[in-house]
């Protein structure tokens, strides 16, 4: 079941949508990880009037920002403006920006796991909800109808930035942890991956289309731990996802050594990270999965011309027509000049296949 069936002309689907279906199209898909954000000027000029949080708070001020990329850059789909960390306050955890997440309470011991609870579900998700039911009404009355995607990020990604780290780098207090309670870990990850399937339901009855899975720090673990910590809990939520009719979609970096893994997480659509070649994704990967990617975003530092070749170079790569949506390898980076962002997608949006 498709969530734009109330398109009574097929053409009006987004192309988002017809390329991940398979559908014969004329070019692919783009939009970037991360495309609301300080890389913009009418971001930055919102920023400076309120904080983040605020931001995320107001469904008024989410939804302005979530349009921006769409005005400004012309991108297929719009991404709803939170952050992988604002479900957590449903759980009873204290968050700030800085500009990266803090947590003012995190878990340091297996006991602390007793006060993490789902008690604030709506009062949280509320804001989320309300910004993807105003971004999917704007979305379908565009001349060119647009996607609309939601997001979460992964339980053990979540479970990275909630666990205290102490003075450890590269989110190895995490390691730590499971070494010292896998059986509370295991818990934890329960209670994330409850959490997140209500989110992302709330999302997809909002309106949102595909759903992307961050997780970001996933790629810290050998194959084996991400199958052991990370994978089962993605599995779960892809088949909620997919049992909700929307499309389940994952970013995980560093990405090579677990491709194979990855195929087994029931996801339809992998983001893939800057690092692997879209010709070894498709080459591991089942047939069935479609790709999205990849562009190293530090390749928009480069003049516009240099943009528009990398751009094409990475669209040729891919052999597939379809099943493919263009996107960099992992989020706009703050110092990307304006018109490197317009060369992607411009670059993108003139393909004729
Ligand atoms: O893509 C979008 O436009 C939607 C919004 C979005 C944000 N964060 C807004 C944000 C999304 C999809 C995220 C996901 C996210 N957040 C991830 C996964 C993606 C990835 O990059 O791997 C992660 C790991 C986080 C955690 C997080 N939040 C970090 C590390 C930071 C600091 C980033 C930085 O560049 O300094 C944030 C803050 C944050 N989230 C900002 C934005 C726009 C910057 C806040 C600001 O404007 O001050």
């Amino acid at each position: 079941m498709s969530q734009d069936e109330n398109y009574p002309d097929k053409s009006r689907s987004p192309l988002l949508l017809r390329s991940l279906r398979g559908e014969k199209i004329e070019r692919p898909p783009v939009w970037m990880m991360r495309q609301a954000g300080r890389y913009l000027a009418e971001y930055r000029a919102i920023k400076e009037k309120h904080t983040f949080l605020e931001m995320t708070k107001s469904s008024e001020l989410a939804l302005e920002v979530s349009l921006q990329p769409i005005r400004i850059l012309n991108v297929d789909a719009a991404i709803v403006f939170a952050d992988i960390l604002t479900p957590a306050e449903a759980l009873g955890f204290e968050i700030d920006f800085a500009p990266g997440p803090v947590v003012k309470n995190p878990i340091r011991t297996p006991g602390d796991l007793n006060r993490v609870s789902l008690e604030q579900e709506n009062s949280v998700y509320a804001p989320v909800t309300e910004t993807l039911r105003s971004l999917s009404e704007a979305m379908a009355k565009f001349p060119e109808p647009k996607g609309v995607i939601g997001f979460a990020g992964a339980p053990y990604t979540m479970a990275c930035y909630l666990i205290a780290q102490g003075p450890l780098k590269h989110f190895a207090g995490t390691q730590r942890f499971i070494a010292e309670h896998p059986r509370a870990f295991s818990e934890f990850i329960k209670k994330l991956t409850t959490m997140t399937e209500n989110y992302l339901e709330a999302q997809i009855q909002a309106g949102a289309q595909v759903v992307q899975l961050f997780d970001s720090w996933g790629g810290n673990l050998s194959a084996e731990e991400w199958r052991a910590w990370s994978l089962p809990s993605i599995q779960q939520i892809s088949e909620k996802i997919r049992s909700l009719g929307a499309i389940p979609a994952l970013y995980v970096q560093p990405a090579s050594h677990l491709l194979s893994e990855i195929a087994k997480s029931k996801i339809e659509l992998l983001s893939v990270e800057w690092r692997v070649p879209l010709t070894e994704a498709a080459r591991v990967l089942p047939e069935e999965m479609a790709l999205q990617g990849n562009l190293d975003p530090t390749e928009l530092f480069k003049s516009p011309e240099q943009v528009r070749a990398a751009t094409l170079a990475m669209c040729e790569s891919v052999s597939r027509k379809t099943r493919f949506v263009a996107n960099l390898g992992h989020g706009i980076l703050q110092e990307t000049p304006r018109e490197c962002a317009h060369a992607f997608v411009d670059t993108v949006r003139r393909i004729r296949w």
